[in-house]
């Protein structure tokens, strides 16, 4: 038997309602947020995310050769393309521009629940705005969208990569070893980075110092620590008014400092973020984003960018973990002809009402009424309608309603009517 590849996943129509409502609750937020939709090609050339990274991402995407020799590579994320589309065509728009896709992502990810090789994403970049109301509303935007779709438990936390840098600044641990300490920080493996910053000089009372300053929610133990740094300074305080903005006007309580958030992407800088679902367990990220620089690297005229992505599977993953109860896909009237000769009259029905909105499907397989039933119970339906050989000398047909039992006898002319007005 031929299988989906591996990391990758079909959707059935069950599947697809809930995705489908998932998506459009976020496409409804976004708007709400004043952010207008864009969409980026599935592949981009190679060279828009080894720009940033380096060659070595090149082993965690699906890179290839097409046969015109080109070097490309299905998009692992959305923000490089974006900004490629941004810096092609959009840089005369009015800003601050607001941008938001859903969109297929690729990476050569170990599969497991939550990681997949193919994954969608629902994201937004914000384009020539950094003030601190900017930065606590994209943060509140992320809030609101996973708490519009339904989600309970959510937590987010907020790191700052001039804060973290001028921690590495500060215990001189300069770029070889930052190299080895990142992904241990970036995992939460603190006895790994005790050990690890043993072996870069900083072991005792200082290595702990800054375990400690990676952990701790307090902004005021950071604050204190970074007391005689002006940069660092000055960072915080634009931090303290993002914050406040983000409790007091957009209402988002459940955040914590961390400023051991250390993002993944190279191309972070300043304020960043990652939201949870505690309930997911191992890959609990649904979100994560912040600020960035990408515009000038990519040819184009600096300005500030900052943005997030939420991970659109584990979402649901989340909400199903949680017990939430999605919108049953409902078919509204399902059409029954008694005999063959009433094909004709159930089709017409049937287009009739499909012209008003309404969702019809007809028996086509030309079963006994109790299968047919039976049949459209199964799909949901709200309705049957029953084209009998008496009713129609009336012009008229049953009317059943699915959830009482409950039949009456309708006017075909006013079956219309009847559905809207019952
Ligand atoms: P990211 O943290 O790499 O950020 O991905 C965002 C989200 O995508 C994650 O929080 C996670 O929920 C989901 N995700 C990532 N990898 C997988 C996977 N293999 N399977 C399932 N879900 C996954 C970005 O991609 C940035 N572009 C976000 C951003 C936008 N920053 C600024 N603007």
């Amino acid at each position: 038997m031929l299988q989906a590849p591996r990391g990758t996943r079909d959707f059935t129509p069950g599947e697809m309602q809930k995705r489908r409502y998932i998506e459009h609750t976020m496409a409804t937020t976004f708007r709400s947020f004043g952010y207008g939709e864009i969409q980026t090609p599935t592949f981009e050339n190679l060279e828009l995310f080894t720009a940033k990274s380096g060659g070595s991402i090149i082993d965690e995407i699906y890179a290839f050769t097409d046969k015109g020799g080109r070097q490309l590579a299905l998009r692992p994320e959305l923000t490089a393309p974006v900004i490629r589309c941004y810096v092609e065509r959009l840089q005369m728009e009015p800003k601050p521009l607001k941008l938001y896709y859903f969109g297929n992502c690729y990476r050569y990810d170990r599969p497991q629940k939550g990681r997949y090789r193919e994954f969608q994403q629902a994201g937004c970049e914000l384009i020539g705005a950094d003030t601190p109301e900017a930065m606590a509303e994209l943060l509140g935007c992320a809030f609101t969208l996973l708490k519009n779709v339904g989600l309970q438990n959510i937590r987010m936390n907020i790191g700052n990569l001039t804060l973290f840098n001028r921690l590495f600044a500060h215990f001189k641990l300069e770029k070889p070893a930052q190299k080895t300490l990142l992904p241990l920080i970036d995992k939460s493996l603190f006895d790994d980075l005790r050990v690890a910053l043993g072996d870069c000089d900083l072991s005792g009372e200082a290595g702990d110092q800054f375990i400690n300053l990676l952990q701790t929610a307090s902004l005021d133990e950071i604050k204190e620590f970074f007391h005689k740094d002006d940069i660092a300074v000055q960072e915080l305080t634009t931090m303290e008014t993002v914050l406040d903005l983000l409790r007091n006007a957009f209402q988002v309580t459940d955040y914590e400092i961390k400023l051991g958030i250390v993002r993944g992407l190279d191309y972070y800088k300043g304020i960043v973020f990652e939201i949870d679902a505690p309930v997911l367990g191992a890959e609990k990220q649904l979100c994560g984003g912040g600020s960035y620089e990408l515009v000038s690297l990519f040819g184009g005229t600096e300005v500030p960018t900052a943005g997030f992505a939420v991970g659109f599977d584990r979402t649901i993953l989340a909400l199903e973990a949680e017990g939430f109860t999605f919108p049953s896909p409902a078919l509204d009237v399902y059409i029954i002809p008694v005999n063959p000769e009433m094909v004709l009259t159930t089709i017409t029905i049937a287009q009739q009402l499909r012209k008003e909105g309404i969702s019809v499907d007809f028996d086509q397989l030309r079963r006994g009424m109790g299968k047919s039933l039976k049949y459209a119970a199964a799909r949901n339906a709200l309705k049957v309608i029953i084209v009998g050989l008496k009713e129609l000398e009336q012009q008229s047909v049953t009317l059943r309603d699915m959830k009482t039992g409950t039949q009456e006898i309708v006017p075909i002319t006013r079956i219309h009517s009847t559905l809207k007005h019952p």
